[in-house]
C-alpha cells in the first residue's frame, strides 16, 4: 500500500531512487522502506541473482518498478555503465551505502584489499555524488544519503583504514551539505553504531550488540530533509552521547579499546 510519503517523496526527489549495495543488509532495507513507500528502486550491487530476487518482491509486493544493475563499483568503468545505463531515468535520491572494512593491524592486511575498500568506500562515492549532484543541481532537487559510520569522528586503531574512509566521507558529507544550502538538494549522513548484516563476517570483527539495519533504513529515510547528520539506533545514540564531551585523543583510545575488543580473534 502507497503512503503519503509516496507523493511527497516524487515531488520533492523525483521518480525513482538508486540504492548501491542493495543485495544485502542496510541497502536492501533502505530499497524496501523505499518501495514500501511507494518509490521506484534502481538496485545495485555486484550479486545480480540476489537483486533480481529482491526486485520480484518488491515489485510484487508493492506495485513499483525495481530495474538491477550488476556492477562492481569498486572499479571505476562499471561505476561508469551506471550512469550510462540510469541516463534516462529520473533517479532522484541516491543512497551510498555499498561498503566494507577491514579490521585488525593495518600493517597485517592485504594492501589490494585496502585500496579495494578504499575505491568502494571513497572513490566511487565521490563519483556518484558528483554524477547526481550535478544533475539534482541543476534539477533544483535531489536528495543523497551518505553512509558513515560511529567510527568516523576520530582515529580507530585495529580499524585503521576502514574508519578513515568513513571519516572521508563525514567531512565530504558536511562541506556538501554547506555548499548546497538553499540548492533544492538534501544530503543526509548516517552514522551508525554495529549493525546486525554481512558487514561483521566480511570485515573480520565480533559484534557485541547491534541494532537491525531495518531501523537504519526507516530512521534514515524519515531524517532526510529533516536533519543533517543522524546516529540510528539506540546503541550509536548512547556511544556518541558518551563520547560527546570527550577530547578526540580520549575518543581514539575509547573507540580502539572497543574495537579492540571485536578483534581479539586477530594477531595482535
Ligand atoms: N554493519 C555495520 O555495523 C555498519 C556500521 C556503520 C556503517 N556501516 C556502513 O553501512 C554500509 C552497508 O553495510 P552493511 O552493514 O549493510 O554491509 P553488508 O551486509 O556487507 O552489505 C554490503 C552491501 O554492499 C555491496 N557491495 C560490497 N562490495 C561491493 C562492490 N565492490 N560493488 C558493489 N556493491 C558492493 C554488497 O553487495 P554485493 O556483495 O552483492 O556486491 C552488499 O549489498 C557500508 O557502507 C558500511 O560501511 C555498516
Amino acid at each position: 500500500m502507497k503512503t503519503s510519503f509516496s507523493s511527497e517523496f516524487a515531488k520533492r526527489y523525483g521518480l525513482y531512487a538508486l540504492v548501491t549495495g542493495a543485495s544485502e543488509g542496510i541497502g536492501r532495507c533502505f530499497a524496501e522502506e523505499l518501495a514500501k513507500a511507494g518509490v521506484n528502486v534502481v538496485l545495485v550491487a555486484r550479486r545480480e541473482d540476489l537483486l533480481h530476487t529482491l526486485a520480484t518482491h518488491l515489485e510484487g509486493t508493492y506495485g513499483v518498478l525495481c530495474p538491477v544493475i550488476g556492477a562492481d563499483l569498486a572499479s571505476p568503468e562499471q561505476v561508469e555503465d551506471v550512469f550510462q545505463i540510469t541516463d534516462q531515468i529520473d533517479v532522484g535520491l541516491i543512497v551510498c551505502n555499498a561498503g566494507f572494512g577491514t579490521a585488525g593491524n593495518f600493517l597485517d592486511g592485504d594492501i589490494d584489499t585496502e585500496l579495494n575498500m578504499l575505491s568502494l568506500n571513497c572513490v566511487a562515492v565521490t563519483r556518484m555524488v558528483h554524477h547526481f549532484g550535478l544533475k539534482f543541481k541543476h534539477k533544483g532537487r535531489g536528495g543523497v544519503v551518505l553512509l558513515s559510520s560511529i567510527v568516523a569522528t576520530q582515529g580507530v586503531a585495529r580499524s585503521a583504514h576502514y574508519a578513515a574512509t568513513k571519516a572521508y566521507i563525514q567531512s565530504l558529507g558536511e562541506g556538501l551539505q554547506q555548499e548546497w544550502h538553499g540548492s533544492g538538494v538534501d544530503l543526509l549522513i548516517v552514522a551508525p553504531g554495529p549493525v546486525e548484516t554481512g558487514f561483521a563476517k566480511r570485515s573480520n570483527i565480533q559484534l557485541g550488540k547491534s541494532e537491525s539495519p531495518d531501523v537504519i533504513a526507516r530512521q534514515s529515510l524519515k531524517a532526510l530533509g529533516r536533519q543533517k547528520v543522524i546516529r540510528p539506533g539506540v546503541l550509536a545514540k548512547v556511544l556518541s552521547l558518551a563520547l560527546s564531551t570527550a577530547p578526540r585523543w580520549l575518543r581514539i583510545k575509547i573507540m580502539s579499546s572497543i574495537m579492540g575488543s571485536m578483534t581479539k580473534q586477530l594477531p595482535q
